[in-house]
């Protein structure tokens, strides 16, 4: 639960009263924090050093609540950007927010006296503190509880503006925290029909929205030779979910196409054992899309969205293709399976497929596809190739609300790698390079139209530890930008 209040925050009866605090040169300033007793911002300003506070990004500290109603005031630092209401600042007001709501887990009330520019600030503090207070608990109970109620100190708590912008945000992390626990759930518990059955569920009571599955049968039937191939080796059969949000006079129709490898063993062409566990979580891009479509439904947004969920797990076994098999994508583009790892692309084309025969004005995909995009850019930073319209309206989007996409290219050259001695095409290419393959092999199967893939093999999942308002697991990567790039055709 999460309230506006302009209320003196000294007289706030909560757990935990929560400010900014930034570099200042050797000390170190609170942010709009005149309210605060005399003395704590003399502590502040005179022993941050002395009490290890530098105001750096992601740092969060507890003090004793001398002269104020909460028990503890609870420093984090903003660093150096600035608090202008400008994107980056907006950022950084997320990541203060959530890493203070993610640090105190285990309280109760949280109140956050952090600074509001504008009404898009308080939509970033809530964000951020919503997106920092997320525990998957289905397999456990031994973690500390999330905090469950924050009070948001501005005094643009009458400000209709700001209003809105909190309930955008409560919507905003409700998607996120979805898509998060779909990744973290254990594959042995969501496959195929389920996350089918999940869709369903997901969209239960939401208005406007429509889903259809495809079982393997209709898979089969409708020529889907991506998704069959795939799924063929595991005793769990594929499933292709349209996720349909049509509000009544849309401005726009956007198409999202999300991979969803259940369980992504590699196949035939099998994975090393170590680390093959995260390979749980190689339906993150499935899972944002429909987490996407459910939030610009909830959103009232006056833009059609339809998803494709590219449903399969990827496993070895007596039924299973292999390498040299020949497939036939919806649409009749012959593909010779090279290696049955690379398999997030042949159902990704399958959907591709599906999508753009409703011919919406543009179609994003987003997939955990390649190794080559972590070598790229790393665990945080996501990659973005397509039509060059498409593309840097997804680098917009991501900058708007505060993921990182990097702009990829997509060499022609590439092409010839991927070529095959029997069928049209081959589904692994060239060595080095190899994110950029998979976007021209996609390439392959969206025509003339207006196109992004977004590649997120890095930032779906956090093996490492938790930072700022992002948890370890699932991070739920992708909803905020598609969501800003749906609201940018509005
Ligand atoms: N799901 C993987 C890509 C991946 C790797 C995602 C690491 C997240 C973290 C994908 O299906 C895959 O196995 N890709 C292969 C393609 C190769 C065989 C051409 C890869 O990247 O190694
Ligand atoms: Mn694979
Ligand atoms: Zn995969």
């Amino acid at each position: 639960m999460i309230s506006l209040t302009s209320k003196n925050p000294a007289q706030l009866a909560v757990d935990a009263l929560v400010v900014a605090v930034r570099p200042r040169g050797s000390a170190v300033g609170a942010v709009s924090a005149d309210w605060l007793p005399k003395e704590l911002v003399q502590l502040l300003a005179r022993d941050a050093k002395r009490l290890g506070i530098t105001g750096a990004v992601d740092e969060v500290r507890r003090l004793p609540g001398t002269g104020i109603k909460a028990t503890t005031i609870v420093v984090t630092g903003v660093g150096d950007a600035p608090l202008d209401g400008s994107p980056a600042g907006r950022e950084a007001l997320r990541r203060a927010a959530g890493a203070a709501t993610r640090e105190l887990a285990g309280l109760e009330s949280v109140a956050l006296a952090l600074p509001t520019p504008d009404a898009a600030s308080v939509g970033a503090v809530a964000e951020g503190a919503l997106l920092g207070a997320y525990a998957f608990s289905r397999y456990h109970s031994l973690h500390d509880a999330p905090v469950s109620r924050v009070e948001l100190v501005t005094d643009r708590d009458r400000d209709k503006a700001a209003q809105e912008a909190l309930a955008r945000a409560e919507v905003v992390a409700a998607a996120v925290h979805a898509t998060r626990d779909l990744v973290n759930t254990a594959p042995n518990d969501l496959y195929p029909a389920v996350f089918a059955d999940e869709a369903k569920t997901a969209t239960k009571g939401v208005k406007g929205v429509k889903v259809t599955v495809l079982d393997e049968k209709a898979l089969a039937g409708g020529g889907y030779g991506g998704l069959v191939g795939v799924g063929q080796g595991s005793a769990r059969p594929p499933r292709l979910v349209r996720v349909a949000y049509a509000p009544s006079k849309p401005r726009a129709t956007v198409a999202l196409v999300g991979k969803g490898i259940t369980f992504d063993s590699g196949g035939i062409s099998i994975k090393p054992a170590a680390g093959m566990e995260a390979m749980k979580s190689d339906m993150a891009g499935a899972a944002a899309v429909l987490h996407t479509v459910v939030a610009a439904a909830r959103l009232g947004l006056p833009v059609a969205v339809t998803g494709w969920l590219c449903l399969a797990e990827n496993m070895p076994s007596g039924t299973a293709q292999r390498p040299s098999d020949v497939i036939t994508i919806r649409g009749g583009t012959t593909v010779e399976v090279l290696n049955t790892d690379a398999e997030g692309r042949l159902v990704m084309a399958d959907g591709l497929v599906a999508a753009l025969e409703e011919k919406p004005d543009v179609v994003l995909d987003i997939a955990t596809l390649t190794g080559a995009q972590v070598v790229a850019l790393g665990h945080r930073v996501s990659a973005v190739m397509g039509t060059d319209d498409a593309r840097e309206r997804v680098v917009a989007a991501a900058g708007e609300s505060g993921e990182l996409f990097w702009p990829m290219p997509l060499p022609d050259e590439l092409r010839a790698g991927l070529k095959s001695k029997i069928a049209d095409i081959a589904n692994i290419g060239e060595r080095w390079g190899g994110m950029l393959s998979a976007g021209v092999f996609l390439r392959e199967f969206v025509g003339e139209s207006s196109w992004a893939h977004l590649d997120i093999a890095g930032p779906a999942f956090n093996e490492k530890s938790a930072h700022d308002y992002t948890p370890v697991g699932g991070t739920g990567v992708g909803v905020r930008t598609l969501l800003a790039l749906i609201e940018s055709y509005a």
